[in-house]
């Protein structure tokens, strides 16, 4: 494990490991809390391996089903037919299977418009959470997981988009996104996503040992501006990881 800045990097071997370090941290931080838990999922293509794993014996046994919550940190403002919708991709590799369906609250797509799905699914986590003002020393979730974009955004916040100023919403529409696919997108702003006491980013492959490499030397980017009230993880498999970073 390696700090750089803000978050501890931990390097693993390949996706498989990753997956298996993300579901122990998260299984470790719902134990942690006897009460209600809240999970923030994310979409992209980075989580399925995690997701279909939390559906297996071993790990599906140990989660209690009953008092875990999962919402979604962004989504493609697509049908939740449309293969590119990320919590349906969700439902499929776990959630349907595992999870009571009361607790399962993705982002709606049957409004108007993204603004209208993001107003909505404001006031579903605000009355989940009992209060429309986040306290720092009382954090939406437990866990919030993301992924890195080729452009170093993170959910659906963009590069040098308004989403990412956002400092009073907790879920936001956009209207084009920056990088495939070009549907538009309803995301959690950085006060909800940070909101948490545990971000877990997943980042694994060559093809993003590039923007990593930008992203550890600190550049300002939406994926460096998302930091946990509580702790920040990076978990990153060989691929990704730069030459010559410190937790190689
Ligand atoms: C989305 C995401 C997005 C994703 C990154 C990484 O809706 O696309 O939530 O932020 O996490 O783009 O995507 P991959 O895991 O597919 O590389």
């Amino acid at each position: 494990m390696a700090a750089n800045g803000h978050r501890q990097v931990i390097a693993v071997s390949d996706p498989a490991a990753l997956a298996k370090a993300a579901a122990e941290r998260l299984l470790a931080r719902i134990g942690a809390n006897s009460g209600r838990v809240a999970v923030c999922l994310t979409g992209g293509s980075s989580p399925k391996r995690l997701y279909q794993l939390l559906a297996t014996a071993p790990w599906r046994a140990k989660i209690p089903w009953d008092r875990v919550h999962w919402f979604i940190g962004d989504e493609r403002f697509v049908s939740p037919d449309d293969p590119l919708n990320n919590m349906s991709m969700a439902r499929r590799a776990f959630l349907d299977a595992c999870a009571p369906a009361a607790n399962i609250h993705p982002i709606p797509t049957d409004t108007v418009n993204p603004d209208e799905a993001a107003r909505r699914y404001e006031r579903i986590l605000q009355s989940f959470y009992g209060a429309e003002r986040l306290d720092p020393a009382r954090p939406l979730f437990d866990v919030v997981l993301m992924g890195v974009g080729p452009d170093g955004h993170t959910a659906s916040l963009f590069p040098l988009y308004p989403a990412i100023a956002e400092t009073e919403r907790w879920v936001v529409g956009v209207p084009e996104a920056h990088v495939e696919p070009f549907v538009p997108r309803v995301t959690l702003t950085l006060p909800a996503l940070d909101s948490c006491r545990e971000m877990l980013f997943e980042v694994a492959g060559a093809e993003k040992r590039a923007i990593l490499t930008r992203l550890l030397a600190g550049e300002n980017l939406p994926a460096n501006q998302a930091r946990s009230v509580g702790e920040t993880i990076w978990l990153v498999d060989q691929a990704a990881l730069p030459e010559n970073f410190g937790g190689r």
